[in-house]
């Protein structure tokens, strides 16, 4: 089943309850946060996120490219986002965090960044619900695709199914009607699409379209 989470980066800021609303239709709404040091880009912290799942119609997919989210990322649980991920090259104690995001009853989720190998998180993929690979370099909406990326999507659906583990592949970068088809076919099943979908002249129907191109 594939599920879509339509990146706000790419809303407009000062419209965001008008924007969440436009996405209803999609299974999550993602969040990026950024702290301007793990990325070099500064977006919107826990105080927005909060309003954001009051309102947003949709559940929310929080994408953390902070650092030190071993302090900061249970607050976004707290605050009711049903998906929290956090950068593993970024966590100082992956597990013991991923187990505190579950117990505060969010799904765990970890972000590889396009140059970090998943050989080293391999075992650890029975503590999280969610491997996000990156497909562009985090930090901005807009980019292209990283083709080089997919194997690592490949293995990690190998090794997700050899452990016989249920763990969602979400890919975040560069997804679009051109793009989303080789990730769904290298195994991811989770689709974020900041500016594929809030550049659409027809949000909805855009959701739709990506929705079946990954074989929904
Ligand atoms: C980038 C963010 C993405 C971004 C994707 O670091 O994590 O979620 O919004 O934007 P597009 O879909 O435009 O590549
Ligand atoms: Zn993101």
């Amino acid at each position: 089943m594939a599920l879509i989470s339509p990146s706000i980066l790419s809303a407009d800021f000062t419209n965001l309850e008008r924007d969440l609303q436009a996405i209803s239709s999609a299974d999550y709404a993602h969040v990026d946060v950024m702290d301007n040091h793990f990325v070099p880009n500064l977006t919107i912290g826990l105080p927005v996120v909060e309003r954001i799942v009051e309102v947003s119609p949709v559940p929310v997919d929080v994408h953390l490219m902070i650092e030190d989210p071993d302090r900061w990322a249970p607050g976004f649980a707290e605050a009711g986002a049903q998906s929290v991920t956090f950068h593993a090259e970024a966590a100082s104690a992956p597990v013991r965090l991923a187990r505190e995001l579950r117990r505060l009853g969010a799904r765990a989720g970890m972000a590889l960044r396009p140059a970090t190998p998943l050989e080293g998180f391999v075992d650890l993929l029975g503590e999280i619900d969610m491997l996000l690979v990156m497909t562009v370099e985090p930090g901005f909406g807009g980019q292209s695709f990283i083709e080089g990326t997919l194997p690592k999507i490949r293995r990690a659906r190998q090794a997700i199914s050899d452990a016989d583990l249920d763990v969602w592949i979400q890919v975040d970068g560069g997804v679009s009607r051109s793009t989303i088809e080789r990730a769904a076919e290298a195994g991811a099943n989770v689709f974020v699409a900041g500016s594929a979908v809030y550049g659409a002249q027809d949000v909805a129907s855009e959701i739709e379209v990506l929705r079946s191109m990954a074989g929904a």
